[in-house]
């Protein structure tokens, strides 16, 4: 990757990717976009464009006029907000994608898809979930992404287009709130133990979803760029995970260092559903295998640095998180 335009920029990952890119690549050679411009880093520390994603003539144009050799699409809408608008959701995560694949086709840039824990669905088996298994989700945005995976594949075999993904595990991080996700509590409730001192989670005790830090998901997009082509059997997508824990288990790690911490429960039942039927525990070694997968945080190394950086950044940073 040497000139990179990242879609969805403003986003939970967009937001950190942004700078970590900048940082690394060189700030002139990271072209971030988003459908609107936001004050901050993404929007001022580099170059930044308007796009809307399904819109190919401008994507292409942007394409042409950067020298775009590689794309990192990660415009899209989360889980939850999905299934409130399955038809307006499946236009921007499967249509965008498509979109975005055929500007890249006409460049022969390399593609990063961000695939998710999602594609699976109840019939999956959900513990030790393999990297190739069955693949039968419930959500609209399960199978959109199923579908992104599969037109990676296919934009590969039929073009040789380089491209590769990730299925994601719920992001923890600080810097940009998740909107509208399943797996978003594991964020809120940090923001909330240090300005509340308690957390209502919307899912139920005992329900185990695979989970990672921001840091190590940013580490493992690049990582995976970079990889040697001909290491990757599984290109589209990888099963990417660091630990699996339910709420209890965040709120007992949160207790370590806020021992008055209280969490109690009022189950949304769609999230719920949807946390239901993604599996517990996935399995990575083929991320390990092929391209060297090693995440550094488990969950008390990461409630140690959430709570840190929320507590510096004051309590109020993360309002509005709420979906
Ligand atoms: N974190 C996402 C969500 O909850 C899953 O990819 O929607």
């Amino acid at each position: 990757m040497k000139r990179i335009l990242v879609t969805g920029s403003n986003g939970q990952i967009g937001a950190e990717l942004v700078p970590y890119l900048r940082e690394r690549y060189g700030a002139e050679n990271v072209l971030a976009t988003a459908r609107r411009r936001v004050p901050g880093p993404v929007s001022e520390g580099g170059p930044f464009e308007i796009l809307e994603v399904r819109d190919g003539r401008a994507f292409s144009g942007l394409m042409g006029s950067f020298g775009v050799d590689a794309v990192i699409h990660l415009a899209g809408v989360l889980s939850a907000r999905a299934e409130a608008d399955p038809q307006g959701s499946w236009d921007v995560n499967a249509g965008g994608c498509f979109a975005a694949l055929e500007c890249a086709r006409e460049r022969g840039a390399a593609f990063f898809f961000p695939s998710s824990i999602a594609a699976f669905g109840p019939s999956t088996p959900p513990d030790g979930t393999p990297q190739v298994t069955i693949q039968r989700p419930t959500t609209i945005y399960g199978v959109a992404k199923v579908t992104g995976e599969l037109l990676c594949d296919y934009y590969h075999l039929k073009y040789g287009l380089d491209t590769r993904g990730l299925r994601f595990p719920g992001l923890i991080s600080y810097e940009a709130p998740p909107g509208g996700g399943t797996t978003d509590y594991a964020v809120h409730i940090y923001y909330e133990a240090v300005s509340q001192g308690r957390y209502t989670s919307y899912i139920a005790p005992g329900t185990f979803m695979d989970m990672m830090y921001m840091p190590d998901a940013l580490e493992a997009v690049v990582r995976l760029m970079e990889a040697e082509p001909s290491k990757l059997v599984h290109r589209n997508a990888y099963n990417v995970s660091a630990m699996s824990f339910e709420p209890g288990q965040v709120a007992a790690s949160i207790r370590k260092r806020i021992p008055s911490f209280e969490i109690d429960y009022a189950v949304d039942p769609v999230r719920q559903a949807i946390a239901a039927s993604w599996p517990r525990s996935l399995d990575c070694s083929a991320a390990r295998a092929e391209w060297g997968f090693a995440p550094k945080y488990d969950l008390d190394a990461m409630t140690t640095d959430m709570l840190e950086k929320i507590q510096k950044r004051g309590p109020t940073a993360g309002s509005g998180l709420h979906f």
